[in-house]
């Protein structure tokens, strides 16, 4: 069972923030974080502005205001680490400037083994350096760093523990991400998560319904459940609820009209979960199921757990209760030892499911992992190309399919006014399908209108409300 603290009780959080704010006296600092990776990462960034906010500082308008920069790293392809590396030596000249402002370094990579060490011999101006496993005593770290004036490392593996009513900021008062399980047991052999995340854990039912509650007093009107895996929910929990138990309950919460999740592994997926999807009102009509590749060896080699028959068979009956189902998913092309083949195999399984839309990736080794150590590890250039022939074809499916909204009348959740041309709102479907149209007097965001599609284009469909 893990360790289950309370920010305020156990870790004296509240408590540690109020003395930054003394520090601080009458300054108020600002804040800039940068967030890469996934929507795990960005609520915990705002698990990060929500402590700031409690110790006394402000979000900054740009980076140049601001006092304390925060990069939350992900390290889930090597892209993602370039990008990091980039950005943090950036700051140099920002602390050369100043030597008073704090550059503090969090996230994903910065679990990997040695990541942290081999950054701060590059940077040394760095002042912070937190994992995924130390969130929570963010508070105290930052203090040290304050009053030590010396660089603070965490990043041992406290794996194990789930910690409640951490503050939450965020701009987006509609839509919230709920995180109700941390972790990853699944170890696909390319994946470097399981290590950086740390074993799966789940929250506990009633403090997710908690702070589903909270989120709609505050005005909330769709969440996200998240988690890696979220139809692994509730394993060890004492009292068992599984994730389609979690969802029913969920539903119930007043004010909440939408509801989705992030992600589904396909090998997990329940009927009863499909049943939800069919019974339940406020569950989008919407699913990521991340498929990967199409050939059932390497689907074997990768540690998914399903054959592509058995995938398309789970396709076949979702689709059979929620006939207007949207799916989206991820692809990984280049995984060591995929031949041509494999790779067509992939193609024919992407044009059997037609995605609405899909992530596709050129498969990235990373170490540690069981599919970084191969030997017959895939050209770069025959991966581009294998990437550029499938996002050919899956953009080609998705056009073709979206004609199907054309003059078709789409429920949809407004958000606010368009970036572009602000005499026009933006809302989405229920498939998360982007809609543009002219707004009626009186609308607020969170409502839902029907609206009736007169132009689709690429990435928006727009029309009328009806
Ligand atoms: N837990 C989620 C995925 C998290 S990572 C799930 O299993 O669905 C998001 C996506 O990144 C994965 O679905 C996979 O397609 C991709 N990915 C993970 N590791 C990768 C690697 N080493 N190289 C390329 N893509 C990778
Ligand atoms: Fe990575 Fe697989 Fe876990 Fe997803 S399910 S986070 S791809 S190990
Ligand atoms: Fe990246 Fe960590 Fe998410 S590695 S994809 S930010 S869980």
């Amino acid at each position: 069972m893990p360790d289950r603290l309370n920010f305020i009780r156990d870790t004296r959080g509240e408590e540690i923030l109020g003395e930054i704010r003394e520090y601080f006296g009458d300054r108020e600092p600002r804040y800039w974080i940068q967030t890469y990776g996934c929507q795990m990462n960005e609520n915990d960034s705002q698990k990060i502005a929500g402590m700031l906010s409690l110790a006394g500082c402000t979000e900054a308008r740009d980076r140049d205001e601001a006092d304390i920069f925060l990069i939350n790293t992900c390290c889930v392809r090597e892209h993602a680490e370039v990008k990091v590396d980039a950005l943090v030596g950036s700051f140099r000249q920002d602390k050369k400037n100043d030597p008073g402002k704090i550059v503090a370094v969090c996230g994903c990579m910065m679990q990997e083994d040695g990541a942290a060490r081999s950054l701060l011999r590059k940077y040394p101006f760095v002042d912070l350096i937190f994992g995924t496993h130390q969130l929570h005593r963010f508070p105290e770290l930052l203090l040290r760093v304050l009053t030590s004036r010396s660089s603070v490392v965490e990043v041992g593996d406290e794996s194990g523990s789930v910690v409640e009513d951490l503050p939450v900021r965020s701009d987006d008062v509609l839509q919230s991400w709920l995180t109700v399980m941390y972790g990853c047991d699944n170890f696909c052999s390319y994946c470097i998560v399981p290590y950086v995340r740390g074993r799966e854990r789940s929250r506990l039912p009633e403090d997710i319904l908690r702070e589903a509650r909270s989120l709609a007093d505050r005005g909330c009107r769709e969440i996200t459940l998240l988690g890696q895996n979220v139809n692994s929910y509730g394993k060890g929990l004492d009292t068992p609820c599984t994730f389609p138990e979690l969802l029913r309950r969920v539903h119930e919460t007043e004010g909440i009209r939408r509801i989705r999740m992030m992600t589904s592994h396909p090998k997990d997926l329940s009927d009863d979960l499909i049943r939800c999807f069919a019974e339940l009102p406020k569950v989008c009509h919407h699913l990521h199921l991340p498929v990967q590749a199409g050939s059932d060896r390497v689907l074997r080699e990768m540690n998914r757990h399903y054959t592509a028959a058995q995938y398309l068979a789970l396709v076949d009956r979702l689709r059979a209760a929620v006939p207007d189902l949207s799916l989206t998913t991820d692809l990984i092309v280049g995984f060591p030892g995929e031949t041509e083949e494999d790779f067509r195999q992939t193609l024919e399984l992407v044009k059997a499911v037609r995605y609405d839309t899909a992530f596709s990736f050129r498969y990235s080794p990373r170490e540690g992992t069981p599919a970084a150590k191969r030997t017959d590890q895939v050209d770069e250039a025959v991966k581009k190309d294998r990437l550029a022939r499938l996002n050919e074809v899956l953009e080609a499916i998705s056009a073709e399919d979206r004609q199907r909204f054309l003059d078709a009348t789409v429920e949809v959740m407004a958000e606010g006014p368009a970036t572009r041309d602000p005499s026009q709102w933006r809302g989405r479907t229920s498939g998360n399908q982007m809609v543009h149209f002219p707004a009626p007097e009186g609308i607020r965001p969170g409502d839902l209108l029907n609206v009736k599609i007169d132009t689709v284009k690429a990435h928006t469909l727009s029309g009328i409300v009806v």
